[in-house]
């Protein structure tokens, strides 16, 4: 397609003797149409050249040419040249980028570089909560769009599997295992026998010990010790397992935090080498106030044992050496803000390359709140995830059921909606805001929700359908699409592959999701004002073409927000 801002530049760098990347970074694209479909203002020149913006705007529509750019028209207003898109030259550029390629918008930008995205990342023995679905959801989408512009992605689900709580489950489960079945409900047992043996431990001082002997002894390799964390870890993937295969969650790397047992003196060496590492009360600490950090990163505790630190350090010099990545990101909730802040400052002291720490970033995101409040564990209301996507699903067949009772694969339309809901849900907002988690503002087909963009889809799928033949687009007359809601339909499917760039810069998949929510809005207009279905049957192709090319774009994108599009609803 033709790139019209990389022209416009073009065109720039010829009469203004200025660098092309300032230009190019000056160019805006207005809010309100009348005002083109980009705009050059002049106001950064003025200063340089010496002379008032409008005078220098007249100046370089004077001197500019616009042949071959795909621009029809410039016009100065006031210190600004507005550039106006030629309608015909849009519409043909991106029906035919439309109809050669089989995934519309997939780039090589990403060639031969790498991300590392760390995601989901639940405890073993603990329930898969409502802020381990946002980081699946954000960070599953992250990886698709990373993987759709070429990027080489690894996705790591840095599993909980370590800590002394495991030296407790052991202890609990040698003295009561037989009275759980924790092959068939894992984690709700697991839990229970926790509780049980933390409140033993509280009167038994004696019990506390076996517990801190049998965590050693696992840190040890003891293999009755391991075997039986090995048990609690399968059982507990095996039950994550059915809500990944819910959302069509994939991961390329499951190296939990056990994985950097063995890889943790490493990193006590390289830190104790760099001579920052120090005794603070019987622990071992790097300060990091000079780096403006209060709280200093705790690499052992008082007792001996490592922390969830050391083994995020031990997975920076892992993955740094094992996958040499550009970005390496992170996506937790706010409230590790801190921790991966000491992580990120204690990191410089490893030794590695300059390069490896600029590409460290966490990305974090708001809480899950219900209309009454937050969620919590201790006050029980905290939803299961697995119930809550069952519910979502149980709601979306009600919907269903109410609006097309005759629907064939109700059952498949109703998962692919609920599940569809709760993922656009929490990817429809700036990711750092708190989301509020209201079953009729998700599921609300008429709302800015997954439910919209996929009941707009199936519209346009029973236009299709009833259009017999999708035309061939060599014989599409582009004069046909010229009328204002076919156009801003066009622009915004030209606008596709940046707005995936857009994603990757602020690691904010919601810019995609709001994209989404604009062509569906913007196919709803055109259907409502444009009748499809005409006499003319140029006229008529036209629109059907444009039909098929904004539904083949939703599918993509909602692909990419991990959603799935049924054909009927
Ligand atoms: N398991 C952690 C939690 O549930 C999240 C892990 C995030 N990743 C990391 N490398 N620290 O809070």
């Amino acid at each position: 397609m033709i790139d019209f801002k990389t022209k416009i530049t073009e065109e720039l760098g010829k009469v203004v003797d200025i660098d092309k990347k300032e230009l190019e970074s000056y160019i805006e694209i207005p809010k309100d149409t009348k005002n083109g479909d980009y705009s050059f203002p002049c106001f950064k020149l003025a200063k340089e050249l010496k002379k008032a913006p409008p005078v220098i705007a007249n100046e370089i529509k004077e001197k500019i040419s616009l042949e071959g750019t795909g621009i029809e028209k410039v016009e100065v207003v006031g210190g600004f040249l507005n550039f106006f898109v030629d309608k015909e030259i849009l519409a043909k550029e991106v029906l035919n980028e439309v109809a050669s390629k089989e995934e519309y918008g997939r780039a090589k930008i990403g060639e031969g570089r790498n991300i590392v995205i760390d995601y989901s990342a639940p405890n073993i023995a603990k329930p898969f909560h409502i802020g381990h679905l946002r980081s699946t959801v954000i960070g599953g989408a992250l990886s698709n769009i990373y993987k759709f512009l070429g990027y080489n992605v690894t996705g790591i689900n840095h599993i909980g599997d370590y800590g002394t709580q495991f030296g407790k489950l052991i202890e609990g489960y040698k003295l009561w295992g037989d009275e759980y079945d924790i092959d068939k409900n894992p984690i709700d047992e697991l839990t229970k026998i926790y509780i049980r043996i933390n409140n033993l431990c509280k009167e038994d001082e004696k019990v506390l010990e076996a517990c801190r002997d049998n965590f050693k002894k696992l840190e040890e390799g003891d293999p009755y010790c391991t075997e039986l964390w090995e048990k609690f870890k399968a059982v507990s993937l095996k039950e994550f397992q059915r809500v990944y295969d819910m959302l069509g969650s994939k991961f390329e790397s499951w190296n939990g935090e056990a994985f950097y047992s063995d890889k943790m003196p490493e990193v006590i060496e390289l830190l104790e080498k760099s001579g920052k590492l120090v005794e603070s009360q019987g622990a071992k600490i790097v300060d990091l106030t000079d780096v403006g950090i209060d709280t200093p990163c705790i690499i052992i505790k008082s007792n001996g044992s490592s922390t969830y630190a050391t083994r995020d350090l031990a997975a920076i010099l892992y993955r740094a050496r094992t996958y040499d990545f550009e970005k390496a990101l992170y996506v937790t909730s706010y409230e590790q803000v801190l921790h991966f802040k000491q992580v990120f400052a204690t990191a410089k002291y490893l030794g590695l390359d300059e390069k490896y720490i600029k590409g460290l970033k966490h990305v974090p995101f708001g809480m899950v709140l219900l209309p009454t409040g937050k969620m919590s564990t201790r006050e029980g209301t905290s939803i299961k995830l697995e119930d809550l996507l069952n519910e979502a699903i149980e709601r979306a067949k009600e919907v269903i059921e109410q609006k097309n009772p005759d629907l064939e694969d109700k059952d498949e339309t109703a998962k692919k909606v609920g599940v569809g809901a709760v993922i656009f849900n929490d990817l429809s907002n700036n990711r750092v805001k708190d989301e509020v988690f209201d079953w009729d503002t998700i599921l609300n087909f008429q709302g800015e929700t997954g439910p919209y963009i996929q009941y707009t889809y199936v519209r346009i799928k029973s236009v299709l359908d009833k259009a017999g033949e999708i035309p061939n687009v060599k014989d599409v007359n582009v004069e046909k699409l010229a009328d204002k809601y076919s156009q801003e339909i066009l622009k915004l499917i030209y606008n596709f592959e940046n707005i995936l760039v857009q994603v990757t810069e602020k690691e904010e998949p919601s810019i995609l999701s709001r994209y989404l929510i604009d062509l569906a809005k913007a196919y709803s207009s055109f259907y409502n004002e444009n009748k499809i279905m005409v006499d003319d049957k140029e006229v008529k192709d036209a629109r059907v073409y444009l039909s098929y090319a904004a539904a083949k774009v939703l599918k993509e994108g909602t692909k990419l927000l991990g959603m799935e599009m049924p054909n009927k609803m």
